[in-house]
């Protein structure tokens, strides 16, 4: 039994290094400090639709965008719900895409993995490999792009390329901790839905999911017998053609938050902020292999995500809890029980530099003695 603990209001503030939820801009965090207004006013109007036309622009892809009240997970499901009658093939490769398939599962469909070990990266060849020597029609194929819990970046877009010789097969992507900092081209590769959430590499305050839907993805929803209401593709995107709104209540603060700070990345532009990404993981994984050796396989390491074998065995849990007390800086050890201790990892996304990560691979020599 969870017992109440009264939150106090009297914390000290962290800056945050771990894979989401990452820093914000004060002037974001400021904008949704505003009277409330309602959903059905005009002024909704205009601010989802900036929001909306703006997250296209920045991502240079000509497909739909829905930006829905949510976390990424609704889109896992929903994106099975909408474009899955039986078949999907799940690739895995860590926690977040083992949860594709438990999602997949819990709604009844019949789920085949094609799974690597933990730190692997899923290869386009075995893609291609599973599809031609499988007899089942695949619905849709699955992948993570960034894989948070292993800090591997799979090659979605090869993937996607593959997949152009499965036209029946619309392909997934779960691009949450990676999209914003990682440049992909969507339209380019034939990826039909991606989703990220926003409190990732977008580096605005949690409460919005943004998912990319392709014609076909939106045609094949229409042709099912049944679809997700909350998130249905059609649904959102029929009510942003007829009323530019967004079919249920919003929160307004966060899409308030969400234009001021897409305003900042459209300044900064796609290929920019993946540039400064690739810099702050190359900084990185430099001081890793300095000190510890990366968990993930040579070749695929995250942009975003580093996640760093624990090669010394330090103690990861009281590190983290040092450098949080002393220096005020948060940094993640590594997921679940499996990797808990042999790994960490350092979140560089959203609004950090190759200066403010330096601040923290200092602080961690300091409290580890390296
Ligand atoms: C790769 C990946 N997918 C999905 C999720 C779930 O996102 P959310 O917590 O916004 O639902 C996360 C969260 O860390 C993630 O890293």
């Amino acid at each position: 039994m969870t017992e109440k603990r009264e939150y106090t209001g009297d914390y000290a503030d962290k800056t945050l290094y771990i894979p989401g939820p990452t820093e914000v801009r004060e002037d974001v965090i400021e904008a949704m400090a505003k009277p409330m207004f309602g959903h059905r006013m005009d002024r909704m109007t205009d601010l989802y639709t900036t929001i909306v036309e703006d997250t296209k622009t920045f991502l240079g892809t000509d497909n739909d965008v829905i930006v829905l009240t949510a976390s990424g997970t609704e889109f896992m499901e929903s994106a099975i719900c909408n474009l899955v009658d039986e078949n999907v093939l799940v690739t895995t490769c860590g926690s977040f895409s083992e949860r594709q398939a438990n999602v997949a599962e819990r709604l009844g469909k019949d789920v085949d993995t094609l799974e690597y070990e933990w730190g692997q990266a899923v290869k386009p060849e075995d893609v291609r490999a599973t599809l031609e020597k499988s007899d089942t029609d695949y619905d849709a194929v699955t992948c993570v792009m960034n894989e948070s819990s292993t800090g591997v970046r799979n090659p979605v877009e090869e993937i996607g390329d593959v997949l152009a010789d499965y036209p029946d097969t619309l392909f997934v992507v779960d691009a949450v901790s990676a999209l914003g900092g990682d440049f992909v081209d969507i339209d380019d590769h034939g990826i039909d839905v991606l989703f990220t959430s926003v409190q990732k590499a977008f580096a605005m305050p949690p409460g919005l999911a943004v998912c990319v839907v392709s014609d076909d993805a939106y045609e094949r929803e229409i042709a099912a017998e049944s679809a997700s209401w909350y998130g249905g593709f059609q649904r959102s995107l029929d009510y942003y053609d007829r009323k530019g709104q967004t079919h249920s209540t919003p929160a307004i603060p966060v899409m308030l938050a969400y234009r001021k700070q897409m305003k900042h990345m459209l300044d900064e532009g796609h290929h920019e902020r993946d540039r400064r990404h690739r810099e702050m993981a190359e900084y990185t994984r430099e001081w890793a292999r300095d000190h510890f050796d990366l968990f993930p396989e040579e070749g695929y390491e995250s942009q975003t995500v580093s996640c760093i074998e624990n090669t010394r065995d330090i103690d990861v849990a009281e590190t983290i809890e040092t450098v949080s007390a002393e220096y005020d800086m948060v940094f993640s050890n590594g997921y679940g029980s499996t990797l808990g201790e042999r790994t960490f990892r350092i979140g560089h996304m959203g609004e950090h530099t190759v200066e403010s990560i330096e601040t923290l691979t200092d602080a961690i020599e300091d409290v580890a003695g390296l």
